[in-house]
């Protein structure tokens, strides 16, 4: 019984590489497994003075994430692409354990976005010493509101995993999704902090048809609850109009009471922000900039989106 689990164990694996030549051989993207070919890569990049847009993913890629791939590629002489479920910033391990993985149809979406080599590492390979690092990064405010306060040593294991990437790719350009709002505004601190030079490029939030911001997580809906998750949008929609003319205290509860009367749905938070500090605003000319971020419970799936006021 053993010999035949290893045997078709050999043969898909022998199937899985055999795709992988397919795909490089069909796109000259090529697929870098461990630091070493990895380092080897990138020096040859720069040696060559050749620009690299770095795009890290988590995989189970969608169109938000290709959105980011396709604007790397426009505007960088290669584009390396990272994928890599970072074990340090999960709070809770079920959510590790059920992140929905996909690795060869990631690659094959990848090769046909013109990436130029994508970067797909094991846990040993980031974290040769352990993942739990004794060092930990200087965020500043903006990593201890909302995200911070929700999910404990969350955005430490981003900037951990993040500043790795950036150390093995040094790109010269990094492109992140808006949908994580909060993440970008931690991870420019990180890279002030650290003194990187790298510019970090925001990307817009990409949705469904229906207004449902994508997200790898969307695909652990049932399909009640994905029918019910556009609910989210259209209320932090709505809330822009009824903002012009309401406060934010009851702008906040049009939000919160709106999604948590959807069957399933609970809003674990809902915060109206200085889009710059991420500190809560009492009024709307506290702020040129005001962004309105929110967590749902849909079931036990956790959403995120957010929305400009100002
Ligand atoms: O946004 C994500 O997918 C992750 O937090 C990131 C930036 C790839 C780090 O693991």
């Amino acid at each position: 019984m053993r010999e035949e689990e290893e045997i078709s164990g050999r043969v898909s694996l022998r199937g899985f590489r055999l795709r992988q030549i397919l795909i490089k051989s069909s796109s000259d993207m090529q697929i870098i497994r461990s630091v070493g070919e990895l380092t080897d890569y990138v020096a040859k990049q720069k040696n060559n003075r050749h620009s690299i847009g770095f795009v890290p993913t988590m995989g189970a890629l969608h169109a938000g994430h290709i959105s980011l791939v396709e604007r790397a590629v426009k505007e960088n002489a290669v584009t390396v692409v990272s994928v890599f479920v970072n074990p340090t910033q999960f709070n809770n391990p079920e959510d590790l354990a059920t992140y929905p993985r996909t690795e060869e149809a990631d690659i094959r979406l990848l090769a046909k976005a013109g990436v130029s080599a994508v970067f797909v590492p094991t846990v040993k390979e980031i974290y040769p010493d352990g993942a739990h690092t004794v060092k930990t990064y200087d965020l500043g405010s903006v990593a201890e509101v909302m995200e911070g306060k929700h999910r404990p040593g969350h955005f430490q294991g981003v900037a951990q995993v993040v500043h790795r990437l950036f150390e093995l790719v040094n790109p010269d350009r990094a492109y992140f999704g808006e949908k994580d709002f909060q993440q970008i505004a931690v991870i420019r601190s990180m890279v002030a902090s650290e003194h990187l030079d790298v510019e970090i490029v925001p990307c817009p939030i990409r949705r469904a048809d229906d207004g449902l911001a994508l997200s790898s997580r969307n695909t652990l809906l049932t399909p009640d609850q994905r029918m019910r998750a556009p609910g989210i949008y259209e209320a932090l929609k709505d809330s822009v109009e009824y903002s012009l003319n309401h406060s934010v205290r009851a702008t906040h509860d049009t939000v919160v009471e709106r999604i948590d009367a959807i069957p399933e749905m609970k809003v674990e938070y809902f915060e109206i922000v200085d889009a710059r500090t991420l500190m809560p605003v009492e009024e709307w000319d506290e702020a040129s900039e005001v962004q309105g971020c929110i967590t749902v419970f849909n079931g036990k799936v956790r959403l995120i989106d957010n929305i400009r006021y100002r």
